[in-house]
């Protein structure tokens, strides 16, 4: 007989949401029983990593039955060897995935009833992270037509409970960003009992002229955290490593929440020389800026709303309901991402691929609407209703 019931769990663990991922290739292979499928949905990369990376997994596996470090001060080193700026290995703070530096972040800023504030439609993990540990989320939306942020309002939802401001820049899942003229006011009037926390998970993929220099921000001593991932430029989500830019204080502080050995020897062996594979890292920026450009242009040319993205995915709206659309095209092998954990249930997001791969989304979109309307399935119909949740 089980005891389960006697046992006390933690509400704010029992009730927080669990993040849903992208289908994997080989679930849909099987259920959808196909030889060829193409994932577009996790704004991954679609190169292989760095072969530098490969190679220094290979020769690190020899020594896995050691321990690796406690410490990460070697990988900190080419962290800010490569960041430069004036940065040193006290500004970095390492941890297992983005995610996990988002759990870091939590539970070190975050007490029950504390507040942090998001911007919806935004990265589900930061309002995850914080529920987990008893905090509440505070919205100050972006703007429902253009999805840019609205300072103001992200200044006036601020309380004496604030602890955290999430500002994804490039926003995941919109594509769009906030300027450096916004990032300024929001740094020099935010209280200093608050610190902001800059997503910049997508940062390689930016071509804005007006995007911050939040590390300046960061070298001034301000209360902001810049985060930072190894998923998606560098080519490496399956590895798992990401990191935050603090001023050191602060990041000597966040370091207080990594688990005892955090990272693996592997992890270690492929970030470092990952950093030093610079022209992998160029390959895969103009591979995504080239797609960006061509299937924004493609979406447009098919009438569809298109958000103009600053990162490796691309937001649309479909004239049909977005899970109907999304499963049309897993029957033609093509995996995108609906937005309803996003906040934006009558939306899709597909992320750049290799061009055969966009050209492939492309004829597979075009197939799925026709036939639709061809069917004459009810159409997605703009009311304020239907707009989704969160008035978008
Ligand atoms: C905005 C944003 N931040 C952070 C992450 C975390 O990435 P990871 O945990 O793979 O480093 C993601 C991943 O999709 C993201 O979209």
């Amino acid at each position: 007989m089980s005891n389960l019931s006697s046992l006390q769990f933690n509400p704010h663990v029992a009730t927080s949401p669990i993040y849903v991922g992208g289908a994997s290739i080989e679930s849909i292979k099987k259920e959808y029983n196909l030889d060829d499928v193409i994932k577009l949905a996790s704004n991954e990369s679609p190169l292989a990593p760095s072969p530098l990376a490969i190679k220094a997994i290979q020769e690190a596996a020899a020594n896995l039955n050691r321990y690796p470090p406690m410490g990460d001060e070697s990988l900190r080193e080419v962290l800010a060897e490569t960041i430069g700026r004036g940065t040193t290995p006290d500004h970095f703070v390492t941890g297992n995935g983005g995610c996990d530096v988002l759990s870091m972040m939590a539970a070190s800023f975050l007490k029950q009833g504390d507040e942090g504030i998001i911007c919806r439609p935004t990265f589900p993990v930061y309002e995850i992270t914080a529920q987990r540990v008893g905090a509440r989320m505070v919205y100050a939306d972006l703007n429902p037509d253009h999805f840019t942020y609205d300072v103001k309002a992200i200044l006036g939802a601020v309380t004496e409970r604030t602890r955290l401001i999430y500002i994804c820049n490039p926003n995941n899942p919109t594509g769009t960003t906030m300027t450096a003229t916004q990032m300024e006011m929001l740094v020099n009037n935010a209280p200093t009992h608050v610190l902001i926390v800059a997503d910049e998970a997508y940062h390689d993929f930016v071509t804005a002229g007006d995007y911050p220099d939040t590390l300046a921000h960061v070298l001034q001593g301000k209360n902001v955290a810049i985060l930072h991932s190894f998923s998606k430029a560098y080519s490496l989500a399956g590895l798992r490593l990401g990191y935050a830019i603090a001023p050191p204080e602060i990041a000597r502080y966040l370091s207080r929440a990594r688990e005892s050995f955090h990272l693996s020897q592997l992890v270690f062996a492929a970030g470092i020389a990952s950093l030093r594979d610079r022209a992998h890292l160029e390959k895969m920026v103009a591979l995504t800026l080239s797609g960006r450009a061509w299937l924004s242009q493609q979406l447009t040319n098919l009438r569809l709303p298109v958000w103009p993205s600053q990162s490796n995915f691309i937001l649309f709206k479909p004239p049909f309901p977005a899970a109907l659309v999304s499963e049309r095209l897993l029957q033609r092998g093509v995996i995108v991402r609906p937005m309803s954990q996003f906040y934006l249930p009558a939306y899709l997001r597909v992320t750049v691929g290799l061009p055969e791969e966009n050209e492939r989304f492309i004829a597979a979109l075009q197939e799925s609407l026709a036939a639709m309307e061809a069917e004459g399935v009810a159409k997605e119909v703009a009311t304020e209703e239907s707009r989704g949740e969160f008035k978008f």
